[in-house]
């Protein structure tokens, strides 16, 4: 999720296959925590279905025009979007299609990831809308060593740099993408999980407030696949939150957001996402 110093705070991971990322540092989880406890927004809703749908901007970068080359169909944007609010149900965040474009540019396909001169490139040339609004970028990752699913920026790095703002996923994370076992569409629900302020269940480890979240129990390290029953913390008795959309299993095994991370959720959009 967190790399270096620079990029920690705008990137995270939805999922590596091969090497999952380092854990991120502490007192940087720390510094942001303070300074969103401090300016913590009372939300202006009870409920985030009193409000309006996120808009999201969605921005096809393909390396050619066939969909193997990324040019995913307008109907599995469609699909995405739908999963995207059944995942969001039950916390009261909703989204809705405010329009797709389409470029054919192999470089940013090949080259665009957390840091690159070409994602800045890329963001400046399509990026559209405010604080409240999504942008997803899909792409390619094709030279990015680490066989990235997607990363995200956060709500509190919006104010000092909005033109980064956003969501970059690989595009055969979409329902009916080639990326299996990451096909269902659950690596933009992750991000977006970023994108509105959650942190993964698997943060800090077992010790301390981990995800800040109080009712996703304490996990040693990330989950891939299904592991059902897995407890890598045992002092607090329950079984880690494989299911959880912020933790790093397949997109099958993926189905909840809890109560603590809507509460969370809606206070950050409250503070950093207003409309
Ligand atoms: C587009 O790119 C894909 C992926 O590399 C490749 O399989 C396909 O042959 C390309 N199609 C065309 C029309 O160039
Ligand atoms: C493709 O990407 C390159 C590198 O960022 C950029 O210079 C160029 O303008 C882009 N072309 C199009 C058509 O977007
Ligand atoms: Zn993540």
């Amino acid at each position: 999720m967190l790399l270096t110093k620079v990029v920690a705070l705008s990137l995270s991971f939805a999922s590596v296959w091969a090497a999952p990322s380092p854990p991120p540092q502490s007192s940087e989880v720390l510094e942001v925590e303070n300074a969103f406890t401090a300016s913590k927004t009372a939300p202006k809703f009870k409920s985030l279905k009193a409000s309006a749908a996120i808009e999201v901007y969605w921005h096809v970068v393909s390396k050619n025009s066939s969909v193997a080359g990324g040019n995913i169909l307008d109907s599995q944007i469609a699909a995405q979007i739908t999963i995207l609010n059944e995942a969001y149900s039950t916390t009261g965040l909703s989204f809705s299609l405010a329009g797709v474009d389409r470029v054919v540019n192999a470089t940013w396909f090949n080259k665009v990831t957390d840091g690159t001169r070409e994602q800045t490139e890329m963001k400046r040339a399509l990026r559209k809308g405010g604080a409240y609004d999504l942008n997803v970028y899909s792409s390619g990752f094709v030279e990015d060593p680490r066989r990235l699913l997607g990363y995200a920026t956060w709500p509190w790095d919006y104010a000092a740099n909005p033109q980064n703002d956003g969501v970059v996923i690989h595009s055969g994370t979409v329902p009916g993408g080639d990326n299996a076992p990451y096909n269902l569409g659950h690596t933009l629900t992750h991000e977006a999980g970023h994108w509105v302020g959650l942190l993964h269940t698997f943060q800090g480890g077992c010790n301390g407030a981990g995800d800040q979240v109080a009712d996703t129990p304490p996990e040693a390290r990330p989950a891939f696949g299904c592991e059902v029953g897995r407890d890598t913390c045992t002092a607090d008795r329950l079984p880690d939150p494989v299911h959880n959309f912020m933790d790093y299993s397949d997109d099958s095994c993926m189905t909840e957001f809890t109560a603590g991370q809507a509460a969370r959720l809606t206070a950050a959009i409250a503070t950093y996402r207003t409309q």
